[in-house]
């Protein structure tokens, strides 16, 4: 480029399309390009604030059971209509639809699938507060044995993905996004409609002094959760010897995006609130393409007891514990499960051992 700056279409044609792969990313450029248009679209939406016309409740539920904001519709046919027409993909998935969008007839199919979450956070929107997209790619495998089933061909590990991303509407747009070689930021330059390169390879601090996750949920949490947060919550005076920070923004991509700039975790833990859910967050359109972003970027990511890329989804929708963000401190926590399961952490979760004090051993690390 003449001015020296990266777009992504540079960025997609110099990673995916010059690059010798053993594995075929034919097309995923061109998909990738649309599922910008669609961000794009979505974020010239967003601006327009409640002057847009689209605020407020649409009357509907979705599969989930949670009231439907027509923005939640509107960003959903966006992220449609920019996807389907293009040959490249097999089917879709939403948060917003019950089942697998099939690509109409009088459009050619591909070989990739599209899971999102067009409008992450929509809570946020009354508020004039951050919102974001999320997306997935993976490559129907065609060696599968039901290959011709789109509607198994979602149920695959997040560790098979080949594209995973997020917008986040804020005071700038972004598209956070990684094919696998690293997770890379892009800004939208608003008056010209391109995406410039301006964070590349995001690396996640391996420690960190931060953590999100929402409190009102205390008494559901499981006992490891409830020893990590109140070491956080006791700071110097407790075994950690070092105070933390707590943050809530109630969007997904918010917190995330804040991990992946200056490290942090976030905790959507499996609670007893509504025991029949196995967690909060969706497995295939949030959990997974996230975990794919924060382990290209250094970070880890867990249900608490194993890797979130290494669950093989066996719903759509299926609901996921979500624990991610800085290397050291979600090996902690894990640990902290694994000790909880092996009835190995009765000295710490004690209440008599809430403070510092002379009974209480010095936590490995
Ligand atoms: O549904 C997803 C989501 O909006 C996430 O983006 C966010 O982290 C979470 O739910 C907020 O949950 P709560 O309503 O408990 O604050």
């Amino acid at each position: 480029m003449q001015d020296g700056r990266t777009t992504l279409s540079k960025f997609l044609i110099d990673t995916l399309d010059r690059q010798p792969s053993t594995v075929s990313t034919s097309g995923l450029s061109a998909l990738l390009v649309d599922v910008a248009a669609s961000i794009k679209t979505i974020s010239a939406a967003l601006t327009k604030g409640a002057l847009g016309g689209h605020y407020g409740s649409a009357h509907t539920v979705n599969t989930h059971g949670e009231e439907q904001k027509t923005l939640d519709i509107v960003t959903n046919d966006i992220f449609v209509q920019h996807c389907e027409w293009d040959g490249l993909l097999a089917g879709m998935v939403s948060e917003e639809m019950d089942d697998v969008y099939a690509i109409p007839a009088a459009y050619p199919r591909g070989d990739y699938l599209l899971a999102f979450d067009p409008l992450d956070g929509s809570s946020n929107i009354d508020i004039n507060g951050v919102v974001g997209s999320i997306f997935s790619v993976l490559r129907v495998n065609r060696d599968a044995p039901d290959a011709a089933s789109v509607d198994t061909a979602f149920l695959r590990a997040g560790h098979e993905q080949v594209a995973a991303g997020y917008a986040i509407y804020g005071p700038a747009t972004m598209l956070v996004l990684s094919v696998g070689n690293g997770t890379h930021g892009f800004t939208l330059e608003r008056d010209v409609g391109n995406f410039v390169l301006t964070h590349s390879d995001i690396r996640i601090p391996e420690d960190s002094g931060e953590f999100a996750i929402n409190a009102s949920n205390e008494r559901f949490w499981e006992p490891p959760v409830r020893r990590y947060v109140q070491e956080c919550k006791d700071g110097r005076s407790g075994c950690r010897a070092r105070d933390f920070n707590m943050r809530w923004i109630a969007s997904m991509v918010a917190e995330v995006h804040r991990i992946l700039m200056r490290g942090g975790v976030f905790m959507y833990p499996r609670d007893f609130k509504t025991p029949e859910m196995e967690g909060r967050l969706r497995l295939l359109y949030e959990a997974s393409p996230m975990s794919f972003l924060i382990e290209q970027a250094g970070g880890c990511a867990i249900t608490g007891r194993e890797r979130i890329l290494d669950v093989v989804p066996e719903r759509l929708h299926q609901r996921v514990p979500v624990i991610l963000g800085s290397k050291n401190e979600v090996v902690r926590i894990r640990r902290y499960h694994d000790e909880y399961d092996r009835g190995a952490d009765k000295p710490y979760t004690s209440p008599l051992f809430n403070e510092r004090s002379l009974f209480l051993p010095e936590a490995p690390v």
